[in-house]
């Protein structure tokens, strides 16, 4: 299967790009950053894995990505987000499946693995983001026990990745025999 398969990732704080070579180490399936990939590049393989981050309840990048992949040769699609929830926040989880992938659900195998924020790396633009986001909560009255959580996760920089996340992945994509 080795050849069958690219990864594709877009990452900003490089989260993503960690998890994607982790990976690509253990499937032993080749790796390109979303800024040099092509649906020319999507039509030399069978399968694409689209790896990128959570942002602000979307999966960043993903529009064009369909988009490539719709004009490829390439047969299926499939998916993981990385993102500031921790594996236990199953419920938002499901929820930000639901709203990304709507019907598409059950035809685009997709995963989850948990990563951090990371302020150090971050775009002006998000850090903004981040402090307008910080900023609502701190004004908020009648906060609950979620409005609490997530103003404690989003106070700094925190790092939850863990290779043992990648596993459920591996699996699907079949590991490397090198
Ligand atoms: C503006 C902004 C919005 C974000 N929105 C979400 C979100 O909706 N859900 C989530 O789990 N994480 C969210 N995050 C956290 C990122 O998804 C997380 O840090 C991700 O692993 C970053 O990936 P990268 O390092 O590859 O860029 C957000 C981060 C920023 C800066």
């Amino acid at each position: 299967m080795k050849d069958n398969t690219i990864i594709i990732y877009k990452s900003s704080t490089g989260f993503t790009k960690k998890y994607a070579q982790m990976i690509s180490d253990e499937t032993g399936c080749p790796l390109v950053d979303f800024k040099n990939a092509t649906a020319k590049t999507m039509s030399a393989y069978e399968r694409v894995v689209f790896g990128s981050r959570a942002h602000a309840g979307r999966i960043d990048g993903y529009s064009k990505i369909k988009e490539m992949f719709h004009k490829s040769a390439a047969r299926s699609l499939v998916l993981f987000v990385t993102g500031a929830m921790p594996a236990e926040a199953e419920d938002t989880i499901k929820a930000f499946w639901a709203q990304n992938l709507g019907s598409q659900q059950s035809k685009i195998p997709h995963f989850y693995l948990p990563a951090g924020l990371c302020y150090e790396r971050m775009s002006l633009p998000d850090k903004l983001m981040m402090k307008a986001a910080a900023a609502m909560m701190k004004k908020k009255k009648d906060k609950t026990v979620e409005d609490l959580e997530f103003e404690r996760a989003i106070a700094g920089s925190y790092d939850i990745s863990d290779r043992a996340y990648i596993e459920p992945l591996v699996s699907f994509l079949g590991r490397s025999s090198r």
